[in-house]
């Protein structure tokens, strides 16, 4: 069988890199999309090689961007192959109050964590289909499960790329192609960091597990639902979060 080609936006942030790191282990040829005004690529690729994984490709676009999905898509299919596997993990927040939020906060985190799954997921999954077997993983959040004060931007794009999920999981369900949305608590990236001090700590205090997750368990259950054996799960939503949040 030929090397399979997975494709990861976000790649070079917390989850994005433990994501890439799970599936150069899995053998899989690594694409890593990242924003171009991300400025540590040749650091980040330096570290990965130090770790021992070599060979990603990588590429550069804003997934908010249909044009800029376009070029990588052909990029990476010219410089790798083939995508077999897409994670449409990219993702920002713009925490605010509702009261307080403003049009560009609300219009940043639809566009990049929501509008990108249709930017990206165009230029793979009819490929897919017609080859008969893909893996489209898409990175929600328990927030976009539960809600979140201070994130009705964040939690409004998360929901909706569960319902994106369920919908595209059924036209592909024939075709070989799994769709599935993990929904992660917190997990120790830059990203949560951010949180205020008190408010991360009060946060921790209210998941069961008392701490925060670590961005390989995230990996690894990227790495089961890119497997042949994860085939008959689709459309399914996957609540890794600590007990944060139990439906
Ligand atoms: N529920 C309801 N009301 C709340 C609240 C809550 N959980 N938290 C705060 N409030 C109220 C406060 O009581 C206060 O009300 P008054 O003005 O009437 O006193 C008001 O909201 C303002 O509260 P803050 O002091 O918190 O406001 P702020 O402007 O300093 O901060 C914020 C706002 C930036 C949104 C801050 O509350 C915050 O960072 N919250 C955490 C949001 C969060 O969990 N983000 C997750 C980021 S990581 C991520 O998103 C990854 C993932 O997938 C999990």
């Amino acid at each position: 069988m030929t090397q399979r080609v997975a494709f990861v936006t976000g790649a070079m942030g917390g989850l994005g890199t433990a994501i890439c790191q799970a599936y150069a282990k899995d053998g899989y040829k690594v694409v890593a999309a990242y924003h171009p005004q991300f400025d540590n690529k040749d650091e980040w690729l330096k570290e990965m090689e130090a770790a021992g994984f070599k060979g990603l490709v990588c590429v550069a676009g804003d997934v908010s961007s249909l044009e800029d999905c376009q070029k990588m898509a052909a990029e990476a299919e010219a410089n790798a192959g083939p995508i077999d596997i897409l994670v449409n993990n990219a993702g920002i927040t713009r925490d605010r109050m509702f009261a307080k939020m403003d049009k560009d906060q609300w219009d940043a985190v639809i566009s990049t964590n929501l509008t990108s799954l249709f930017n990206m997921t165009k230029q793979v999954s009819a490929k897919m289909a017609e080859r008969g077997w893909g893996r489209i993983i898409n990175i929600s959040s328990v927030n976009g499960v539960k809600g979140q004060a201070g994130q009705s931007n964040y939690s409004a794009a998360k929901a909706g790329v569960i319902g994106f999920t369920k919908a595209l999981a059924q036209e592909l369900a024939t075709k070989g192609v799994t769709v599935n949305a993990i929904a992660p608590g917190y997990v120790a990236t830059k990203m949560v960091m951010a949180i205020r001090e008190d408010i991360l700590k009060s946060i921790v205090d209210t998941i069961p597990m008392k701490r925060l997750a670590k961005p390989e368990e995230m990996g690894a259950l990227c790495s089961y639902l890119a497997s042949d054996l994860a085939g008959y799960m689709t459309g399914a939503t996957l609540n890794i979060n600590g007990g944060l949040y139990l439906q």
